[in-house]
């Protein structure tokens, strides 16, 4: 695992999109997994302005996010489905049909995950995929004790999680579950770029760097990639 110290969440951002925008420059048929949350809005917002100055940023690009709420429709103002469209699907000339998430709102949720996690594979895998981190050490939405070797699959998430989530929906109230893809599918991308930033994370980045492996600790798991490389401010 190798390590940056960013001087401050701009300079992560900055860091983040200069990572992201090299690997579809070096290999425009990049497939990459996306997260959501608050810490890569930053990321978000610099590779849009540096795709505005440049033409077919994202055309053979191939996106999968990592997760879904369960239960509300993809235009429900907290689905990440609304969150993509706003942070990054809506300014880039990324496809519909080559930007997936997964249906949260699917009539049988098990088949989704079945149908999701063999899109993944029909796409040659992930390629490089960025990670956020939970302050419980969830990734994705995989929460703790998470076996590694999890594949997607819908998943109840933990107290914490919906309560550090309730300010992204208007009336506070979080699903109670969601469609993650696994471990074991994340541990299976090319590269892996988490990205950590703020005091709330301080503790979960000292326990990834304690180098325990963990399955109470879901991000730990990031010690058996080859590939993976720590971004925290
Ligand atoms: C959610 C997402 C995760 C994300 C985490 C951290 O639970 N499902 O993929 O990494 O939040 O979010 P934030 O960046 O807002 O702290």
């Amino acid at each position: 695992m190798k390590w940056e110290e960013c001087k401050d969440y701009g300079a992560l951002s900055r860091r983040a999109a200069e990572i992201l925008l090299a690997a579809i420059r070096d290999d425009p048929r990049m497939v990459l997994g996306l997260p959501t949350g608050r810490t890569p809005v930053g990321m978000y917002e610099r590779v849009i302005a540096e795709c505005s100055r440049q033409y077919h940023c994202f055309r053979d690009v191939t996106t999968f996010n990592l997760d879904e709420y369960a239960g509300i429709p993809r235009d429900d103002p907290g689905s990440y489905f609304t969150y993509m469209k706003h942070h990054l699907f809506d300014h880039v000339d990324l496809g519909p049909e080559n930007a997936h998430i997964p249906h949260g709102d699917a009539p049988d949720l098990d088949a989704e995950c079945v149908r999701y996690e063999r899109e993944i594979a029909d796409a040659g895998s992930l390629g490089l995929t960025f990670l956020g981190l939970g302050q419980n050490g969830h990734i994705g939405f995989n929460e703790p004790g998470t076996p590694f070797d999890s594949r997607t699959r819908v998943v109840e998430l933990s107290h914490s999680t919906r309560v550090a989530n309730a300010d992204l929906f208007a009336d506070r109230k979080v699903p109670s579950h969601a469609i993650t893809i696994g471990i074991g599918t994340i541990l299976e991308s090319k590269r892996i770029v988490l990205l950590a930033s703020g005091e709330s994370k301080r503790e979960a980045i000292a326990r990834l760097k304690s180098g325990d492996i963990d399955e109470s600790f879901p991000a730990s798991a990031l010690w058996k990639h080859a590939d993976c490389l720590v971004l925290s401010a």
